[in-house]
């Protein structure tokens, strides 16, 4: 008989019960371990992991509370090729997912997960996603037999008693699987089962592929289940900018992995915005949906940041900064002698040496960075001195403007905003943008990634611009949608636009625009701001030039550019909504 260890939140709930002895049976663990979230669990837990050498304690007095981990370096980022959506037909995951008929995946998932967890623990992680009591908020059940995993869950979640009291007596939870196997790319796949609310992860142990409440339950799984029950589950930022007068804005942002949501969401306003404050709610996922006022109202289901590393500093990020020194846990950075962390691009100086992300010698002079691209710390949104006390209200927050944004070197302008709803459907279905280390493969390369969502998406992408269009009718004040791009290049390879901080400018003639205070001069595009309405006072070196280049539309550009979207379509063509090939029409007949 297996033995049991049960924490406090060990539940009565039947359908719980049931399907963790099942799992059990087929995972066959020396023992279950039903986690109850609290602190004396974390620390007997963070005492194992650092016991086992899963984890390295840190510096304390410089870093209290925080650990370093390293990945296999096999398994340092999302594998969407291994990644599938294992719906009934293949017709309802669509071109843009792998696919496999569920009857055969449980069948090949189930035998590599036979008798996986013999001699390790199985950890039952209850978990809820969104705040305690509210009707957009959803349960998740994670058996796993990583201790990181479970560690991470606590920081990124909702874990434990809030997730059981939600939970009660109800079926109604994902049910997600997690078996490290042997780590090998051979045998990694991350599946799920949408009408069944289950994934099975095996292979891995990195981020977006094992923390199930994450991409598979908060996208792919949520995307398909706010399709039916008329929500919208987007890879989004959430905001809310406050002007000197105290009146509040809420803004939600879809860029693809690593194009800046995590430092748009942290924003600290330049000092020429006095009195201008920005609130995070949330810095990757935004659950909405149409409120009895017929505005959109969104929730962040998750409670930490699993943020990109390199880059992060007090220039770039100060509250990101202010937030990761303690309580958090890094991942494939570097490791200085006295037990602190580095990585390319942090404050302060170089250390003279150091063991880089694989744990072998790094110095400056080493051509490999210290720190992997795709490093990230998992950290408590209540460390993050901007967050916005909203975050745990139940309702959500009213959206005003939603902005797409892409990595693009040409082409793209700063900002501009669309005509009108279906307009910036269009706009976000067309969003191309550069890969980066956030996914394994090619950085660098440019791909239709609509509304951020391509690898995120849990059903047909045609349908899922449908749903877009079909929101509309809940809302009586729909969000004003705006396209936003801090990555264009000048002609020596450098960045035209200071991005980061300076992203205020923007967000504020977003934010007047919806408030109906800023002008707009009309484009081939949409609406961009004239030269009056965009405030560049303080803005050193930066002139009025500078931005008439990065606002520039080149005809021939944009026809290259309007040939590369029309693959997407025709990929998705027989469950595209004819909207949005007039849109098409339209923008090329005004280009
Ligand atoms: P995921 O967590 O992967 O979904 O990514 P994210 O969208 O939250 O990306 P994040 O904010 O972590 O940014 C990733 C990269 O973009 C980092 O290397 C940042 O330094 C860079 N970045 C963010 N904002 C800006 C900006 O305004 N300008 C420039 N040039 N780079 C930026
Ligand atoms: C992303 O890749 O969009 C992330 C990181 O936010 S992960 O959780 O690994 O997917
Ligand atoms: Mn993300």
């Amino acid at each position: 008989m297996m033995k049991s260890t049960v924490g406090a939140c060990n539940t009565h709930n039947k359908s719980v019960r049931a399907w963790v002895d099942e799992m059990t049976t087929l995972c066959q663990p020396d023992k279950v371990f039903w986690c109850d979230g609290s602190e004396a669990e974390r620390e007997a837990m963070t005492a194992e992991a650092v016991s086992k050498g899963i984890l390295i304690k840190l510096n304390q007095q410089k870093l209290p509370g925080c650990y370093y981990h390293r990945s296999n370096p096999n398994d340092v980022a999302r594998v969407e090729e291994s990644t599938y959506i294992c719906t009934l037909t293949q017709e309802e995951a669509g071109p843009t997912n792998n696919w496999s008929p569920p009857r055969e995946m449980y069948q090949k998932l189930h035998g590599l997960c036979r008798g996986a967890m013999r001699g390790r623990t199985m950890y039952v992680v209850t978990y809820l996603m969104g705040p305690p009591g509210s009707s957009l908020a959803k349960v998740g059940i994670e058996l796993t037999d990583s201790l990181y995993v479970v560690l991470s869950m606590r920081i990124m979640t909702r874990m434990g008693r809030a997730a059981y009291e939600h939970l009660g007596d109800s079926d109604d939870f994902n049910r997600g699987l997690h078996c490290m196997l042997d780590v090998h790319p051979a045998r990694r796949y991350i599946c799920h089962f949408p009408q069944d609310n289950a994934v099975i992860s095996v292979g891995s142990n990195y981020g977006g592929n094992v923390l199930l409440g994450k991409k598979c339950l908060a996208l792919r799984i949520g995307s398909y289940l706010g399709r039916k029950e008329g929500r919208m589950a987007e890879h989004m930022l959430i905001l809310g900018v406050e002007s000197p007068e105290g009146e509040k804005t809420y803004v939600a942002a879809a860029f693809p992995s690593a194009c800046g949501k995590t430092n748009l969401a942290m924003l600290v306003p330049p000092a020429h915005f006095k009195g201008w404050k920005i609130w995070t709610l949330g810095d990757d996922i935004a659950w909405m949906k149409p409120g009895a006022d017929g505005r959109l109202y969104a929730i962040n289901p998750e409670a930490g940041y699993f943020g990109v590393v390199p880059g992060t500093n007090s220039k770039s990020n100060p509250n990101a900064v202010k937030t990761i020194v303690r309580d958090t846990i890094f991942t494939n950075v570097g490791l200085t002698p006295d037990l602190d962390v580095w990585w390319e691009g942090k404050d302060g100086e170089v250390p003279a040496e150091c063991l880089d992300w694989k744990g072998n010698k790094w110095t400056p002079a080493s051509e490999e960075a210290a720190a992997h691209p795709n490093s990230r710390f998992s950290a408590p949104m209540n460390n993050n001195p901007a967050l916005a006390p909203e975050v745990n209200d139940a309702t959500g927050v009213p959206i005003s403007a939603i902005i797409f944004g892409a990595r693009r070197a040409t082409t793209m302008p700063l900002v501009y905003q669309t005509f009108n709803w279906i307009h910036g459907v269009y706009v976000g279905a067309t969003m191309g943008s550069e890969t980066t280390a956030a996914a394994a493969g090619t950085v660098g390369q440019i791909r239709r990634d609509p509304m951020a969502m391509l690898p995120f998406c849990g059903y047909n992408m045609g349908d899922y611009f449908r749903h877009w269009i079909l929101i509309r009718r809940s809302l009586k004040n729909p969000p004003r949608i705006f396209h936003v791009n801090w990555f264009r290049k000048d002609a020596s390879g450098n960045f035209f636009w200071p991005g980061f901080g300076e992203n205020m400018r923007v967000l504020k003639w977003i934010v007047d625009r919806c408030r109906g205070r800023a002008d707009a001069e009309e484009t081939p595009l949409g609406w961009v701001p004239g030269a009056r309405a965009f405030d560049l006072t303080g803005l050193e070196g930066f002139s009025l030039e500078t931005l008439q280049k990065l606002q520039t539309i080149g005809t021939e550009e944009w026809r290259k550019e309007v040939l590369s979207q029309d693959e997407l379509f025709l990929k998705l063509y027989s469950h595209l909504p004819k909207e949005l090939i007039f849109q098409r029409e339209l923008l090329v007949s005004r280009l």
